[in-house]
């Protein structure tokens, strides 16, 4: 592994695509491969990033934009702006602090992490690295539903402020990269502790289909704790329609990054069709391919009110660490901030449908 790059040496990291490259020198290669890498033939990997971008903006013009407001909310709590760090698998992988240090970077962006099922380190670890950062804990009830209800009832214990359902990964998608790399997943111990863990590729996320997770497991899940619920890996407007119904506090529209099934619509794709079908009755975000302030904006138009971002936080991690995120977050933060005044918007709240040429 290459040296940590300096404060000072990020100052050339000008855009998050400069990250990959960086990350690329220092991690192994089947581990860079794993996090660059989805399903299959990876389509909707490249898709999801060019769905944001075919949309088009029509800006409005003599308004004052001297002071824009950048901030979010995510379940009523203000965060700096509105972003949050996606969950991601084992994180020491890119830098020996791991989690701690992703969320000591987020924390010091104000921004919220989702802290990963398969981290790198326990959540109780993670919690003590930043005792006040906003996070939250995305749950794999995977293997099994006693063991998933002490990683909620430890989340909570731990202050993590929500739960965050992964829905999309009844069984993992086609991983071709990694199969022929021979990658295995490392340590990861919540993963690990689950009975009967299976000495895979993956761990425990390798699995017998798991326990068959359904509409019927998450009134039992959302009883497990008083904290807010949010189904992440919702593609249809259907399925968002019953989870509204269900009383989720939020939904996440996601490919899971392209990881799971390939040929999936993008989120860009679903949308607008999905916040018209919640009808204000839980948040709505978005995540998958968001790499320019300009993806926020986009997402917002069409109904979103918060974004997750995945891989480029992870390069951010192997790069630099905890001031690597930041940085990260501070390229977003001034993106954002160029693009609301030029739009001729103030806050977040103003990026609305008709800011986009010919909706779709
Ligand atoms: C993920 N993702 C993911 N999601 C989840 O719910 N639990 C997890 O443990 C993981 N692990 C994971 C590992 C790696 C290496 C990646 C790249 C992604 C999916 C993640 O939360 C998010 O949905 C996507 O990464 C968002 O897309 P972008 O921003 O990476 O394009
Ligand atoms: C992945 C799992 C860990 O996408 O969510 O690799």
């Amino acid at each position: 592994m290459t040296e940590t790059l300096s404060p000072a040496d990020l100052r050339g990291v000008i855009n998050l695509a400069d990250l990959e490259p960086l990350a690329r020198t220092r991690m192994a290669g089947p581990s860079f491969d794993y996090v660059a890498g989805a399903a299959w033939d990876e389509i909707t990997l490249r898709e999801s990033e060019e769905a944001w971008r075919r949309y088009r903006f029509v800006p409005r013009v003599l308004r004052d934009v001297q002071h824009v407001d950048l901030s979010g909310r995510f379940l009523g709590r203000p965060s700096s702006l509105p972003i949050a760090i996606a969950p991601m698998a084992a994180q020491a992988m890119a830098h020996p602090g791991a989690e701690a240090e992703m969320l000591r970077g987020g924390a010091a962006a104000g921004i919220p992490f989702c802290l990963s099922t398969s981290s790198s380190m326990t959540m109780e670890d993670v919690a003590a690295a930043a005792p006040e950062a906003d996070r939250w804990f995305q749950l794999y009830a995977i293997r099994d539903l006693a063991y998933s209800r002490t990683l909620v009832q430890r989340a909570e214990a731990a202050g993590y402020r929500a739960i965050v359902l992964t829905v999309d990964l009844p069984v993992l998608g086609f991983r071709e990269r990694d199969r022929r790399s021979g990658f295995a997943l490392p340590a990861m111990p919540h993963m690990d502790a689950q009975p009967d863990a299976p000495p895979t590729r993956y761990g425990a996320l390798e699995h017998d289909r798991g326990i068959g997770l359904t509409w019927d497991t998450i009134a039992e899940i959302r009883s497990w704790s008083s904290l807010p619920l949010v189904l992440k890996g919702v593609l249809s407007a259907d399925d968002a329609r019953i989870a509204a119904g269900a009383g989720v506090d939020g939904i996440i529209v996601s490919t899971h990054g392209g990881r799971q099934l390939d040929r999936s619509v993008s989120s860009a794709d679903v949308l607008a069709e999905i916040v018209g079908a919640v009808d204000g009755r839980c948040e709505v975000w978005a995540d998958g391919g968001i790499r320019r302030g300009l993806d926020i904006v986009a997402a917002f138009a069409l109904g979103a009110t918060g974004v997750l971002v995945g891989r480029p936080f992870y390069w951010a991690l192997a790069a630099a660490g905890a001031a690597g995120v930041e940085h990260a977050a501070s390229i977003l933060r001034t993106e954002l901030d160029l693009a609301l005044a030029l739009l001729g918007c103030t806050s977040m709240g103003e990026v609305r449908r008709d800011l986009l040429h010919r909706p779709r």
